[in-house]
């Protein structure tokens, strides 16, 4: 691979991406990476890697345009960018039914987790389209074919995410830009920067979902990012517009 590919990840700091970090890495790329609140995790990368990772602080919640501070990075780098993994994703924490959901909490979901998609998208597109290259992979999750009770924010997000993947491979397919979406059950990660009852909650939808697994254990990151890898790399020149359910069996 050349020196100057890239990866732009969101929810860099978050457990999934985290792993794919790492990996990407090892694998030679330089990584762009947005982060939210948390960056404990990209500062202990940053001190190994230093020369080989940007950091963005960015809230998708806000109505900001992404690209001048990308266009900078890659003025100053000479990055090329090769891919998108977003991981980001604010959850339906207040677990509370669309009834007694508050419009702040639904607004919020929605801001991060769609408007926020497209803002990404809105930033990297032009380079895909300007190198006819470029492989995309949204976050989504298995409650777009379930739902989730008390977390209908959640899901309704992830929904219209899969679907602004299915799209947007219609409308990009002209340039070489392929993208798809990986929707994991549910993933064993590190849920410590939970409140205790939404972890509560959590461990109570766990408990319930790992009994219908036929597999009968959680997605590990390595699940998720075995498959990102594939549609990210080379050898996927046909797989677009997809979403991928990794749900150990379970349909
Ligand atoms: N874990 C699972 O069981 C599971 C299952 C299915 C699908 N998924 C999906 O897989 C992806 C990764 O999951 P994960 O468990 O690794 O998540 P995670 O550890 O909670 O990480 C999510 C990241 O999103 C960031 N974020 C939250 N609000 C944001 C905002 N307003 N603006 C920018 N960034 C924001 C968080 O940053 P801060 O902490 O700084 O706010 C965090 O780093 C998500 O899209 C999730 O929906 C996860």
């Amino acid at each position: 691979m050349k020196s100057n590919q890239a990866i732009v990840i969101t929810g860099a700091n978050g457990n999934l991406a985290s792993y794919f970090n790492r990996q990407a890495l090892e694998k030679g790329y330089n990584l762009i990476l947005f982060y939210n609140h948390q960056n404990t995790r990209l500062q202990a990368l940053q001190s190994e890697f230093s020369q080989k990772i940007r950091l963005i602080k960015t809230d998708f919640a806000e109505s900001k345009d992404l690209k001048p501070e990308l266009d900078s990075i890659i003025r100053s780098t000479g990055w090329q960018i090769d891919a998108l993994f977003h991981c980001s994703t604010a959850r339906s924490s207040d677990f509370q039914s669309l009834s007694d959901s508050t419009p702040e909490t639904w607004e919020r979901i929605i801001d991060v987790n769609v408007k926020g998609t497209f803002r990404i998208l809105q930033a990297v597109l032009p380079y895909f389209r300007q190198q006819r290259h470029g492989k995309i992979v949204l976050l989504g999750s298995n409650v777009t074919r379930i739902g989730l009770p008390r977390g209908s924010a959640y899901s309704a997000s992830k929904a219209a995410i899969a679907n602004i993947s299915r799209s947007l491979a219609a409308e990009e397919a002209k340039y070489n830009i392929f993208i798809n979406t990986i929707s994991p059950g549910p993933i064993k990660i590190d849920d410590s920067h939970f409140s205790e009852s939404y972890r509560k909650f959590r461990e109570e939808y766990y408990r319930e979902k790992m009994s219908e697994i036929p597999l009968k254990r959680c997605a590990s990151f390595e699940d998720v990012c075995g498959l990102a890898w594939f549609l990210i790399s080379e050898n996927n020149q046909y797989i677009t517009g997809e979403e991928f359910y990794i749900t150990g069996g379970k349909l």
